[in-house]
């Protein structure tokens, strides 16, 4: 049974997330941390946990938790690197190859990657996404009595997942990227040591 304070599209995937965190890990970075549910998380299998968000609004809301900092900078900024880091509906907040190319430079050799990310739908080529949309409403529903979330910032998604898939593949080699319920898509990337 969770403990987590609420559920929603994002919550859904820390899960995942957690899987993916490499074995060796140590440190961890959260870009976008909102109110560092994600990062109090991650801290439970990495000794130490950076969030970053750019609202000290929603930062403000964080309860503190040890091993995790939380801080107000823009990703883009930061230049030590993580042996895991973390975007969970974040990365469409900049443009596609900023953001990319500055969470390529986070990661530590031997360290993974891990998106939760929203793409930009066409009815024409996301047609394959329709059939999901009654599971999406059954976990919605299912789920309805502990939706909520943080109160961050949010934005619509300009990329579609065509260009996404381009800039990684240009920019993280053998990342992989697969579309998921709830109008998400992940991606992993494990960089080389
Ligand atoms: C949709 S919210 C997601 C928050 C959290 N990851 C979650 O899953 O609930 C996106 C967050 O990214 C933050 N953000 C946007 N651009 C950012 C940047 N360049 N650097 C750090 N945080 C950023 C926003 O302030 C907001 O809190």
């Amino acid at each position: 049974m969770s403990t987590d304070p609420y559920w929603n599209h994002n919550t859904h995937y820390h899960p995942w997330i957690l899987e993916q965190v490499p074995a060796h890990a140590r440190t961890a970075l959260d870009i976008g941390c909102g109110d560092g549910l994600l990062a109090r998380k991650l801290a439970t299998r990495c000794d130490a946990v950076l969030g970053v968000d750019i609202d000290e609004n929603v930062l403000a809301t964080a309860p503190s938790a040890p091993n995790v900092h939380l801080e107000k900078a823009d990703f883009r900024d930061l230049d030590d690197t993580f042996d895991m880091v973390t975007a969970v509906a974040t990365l469409h907040h900049v443009p596609i190859r900023d953001g990319v190319a500055a969470l390529r430079h986070l990661v530590a050799p031997g360290g993974t990657l891990a998106v939760v990310g929203l793409w930009k739908m066409h009815p024409l080529t996301d047609i394959h996404y329709l059939p999901l949309i009654p599971a999406i409403r059954g976990l919605d529903w299912w789920r309805r009595g502990r939706r909520g979330g943080p109160g961050a910032t949010v934005r619509d998604p300009q990329e579609t997942l065509a260009e996404i898939r381009a800039v990684a593949a240009e920019l993280l080699p053998g990342a992989r990227i697969h579309r998921r319920l709830m109008w998400r898509y992940t991606l992993v990337w494990r960089r080389p040591r």
